[in-house]
């Protein structure tokens, strides 16, 4: 008869949680199960690495302290405070789910996994951590780290780029799931960045190296599995800086595609601008899934009359250098005044 017994891998997040005893980060998020703070930093830290979010995490939560300050500021206040983050849209997003707490849920912020779903923004991924690490919610917190180790430890071929991924490696994380879900959680973040890394994993420091089939069978670099890599599509962008003095035109973006509500300079000008045009420079820039390929002219409008003419016939905001610095630039664009400030400047 065959044998149907499924072996126990509890061992394996038990040895976790010792580990994490001992091993893990003082962060200053981890002194506190305030599900607001810590919905925020998994949000943040999700697209950003730690050492490069810490310090907005801790501005962003020391501005706005509670879901109240956040669903009452003014939307350019928080796409400020999330200047240098980058992924605006989370900005955009953390604010309205702040506002969504308010109206749908008395202020209080929701305890239930499901719930915590709804939210705008908030995907499967940071419901489990909100719910596991400030609810006692018993549901890994699947992310790339997990797909690494999991697919380790079992020498486990399963593609990661499959979009059954998640729920495969969902399961597979519920073998080793021990009680305290919230510390097995960030466990698993931690050791995943620190230990098993992606390039250079430190096996001799890691605690699952006797458990890792992948490690005792020397194909570390055989897992995981990612067969298709989503490639990124080229996109071409034109814009016109249009300046006069030390101020130049900007306006804000709508609520679509990509750099949603962020601040850009004209993507086009009336013909009576063309013969400003003093150059042209090209910038490349990468985003998720986007390769940018932006030509910005610089117009340098030395006819008060024209200035005054394209002003009247648009709605574009006047700025300059200093009030620059209050709103939010798409990157390029933030570098791209920056070096004209240095170079009008210099002149
Ligand atoms: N990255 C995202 N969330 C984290 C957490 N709670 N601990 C460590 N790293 C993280």
């Amino acid at each position: 008869m065959k044998n149907t017994v499924t072996p126990d891998f509890k061992h394996i997040g038990g040895k976790l949680l010792i580990w994490y005893g001992k091993n893990a980060r003082d962060l200053p998020f981890r002194q506190t199960k305030d599900p607001y703070k810590i919905w925020i930093c998994e949000i943040v830290f999700q697209q950003t690495r730690i050492s490069q979010g810490l310090g907005h995490y801790t501005n962003f939560t020391e501005r706005f302290p509670d879901v109240k300050t956040l669903a009452e500021a003014d939307e350019n206040e928080v796409l400020l405070y999330w200047k240098g983050l980058g992924y605006y849209s989370r900005a955009i997003n953390v604010h309205k789910a702040a506002q969504q707490i308010m109206n749908d849920y008395d202020g209080i912020f929701p305890g239930e996994y499901e719930e915590i779903l709804k939210l705008k923004g908030v995907g499967k991924y940071t419901a489990a951590a909100v719910s596991s690490i400030c609810f006692n919610g018993k549901i890994p917190a699947v992310d790339g780290n997990f797909y690494r180790v999991l697919s380790r430890v079992f020498a486990d071929d399963f593609d990661v780029s499959s979009s059954r991924a998640f729920n495969y490696f969902s399961d597979l994380a519920h073998l080793i799931l021990p009680d305290n879900v919230g510390d097995f959680n960030q466990a698993m973040m931690d050791l995943g960045s620190e230990v098993c890394k992606p390039k250079n994993p430190l096996c001799g420091e890691c605690p699952l190296n006797q458990d890792c089939i992948a490690f005792l069978t020397n194909k570390i670099y055989n897992f995981p599995v990612k067969t298709k890599k989503v490639k990124a599509e080229g996109l071409e962008l034109k814009y016109y800086f249009v300046h006069r003095n030390g101020e130049f035109l900007i306006q804000q973006r709508k609520d679509d595609f990509i750099w949603k509500k962020l601040f850009e300079f004209p993507p086009q000008i009336s013909d009576e601008l063309l013969p400003f045009i003093k150059s042209v420079k090209t910038v490349h820039h990468k985003l998720t899934h986007k390769n940018l390929s932006i030509e910005i002219y610089n117009v340098e409008v030395d006819s008060e009359e024209a200035w005054n003419n394209f002003i009247a016939e648009n709605d574009y905001m006047i700025s300059d250098y200093e009030s620059s610095h209050q709103k939010s630039f798409p990157k390029p664009l933030e570098n791209y005044i920056g070096n004209y400030h240095t170079a009008y400047r210099i002149l």
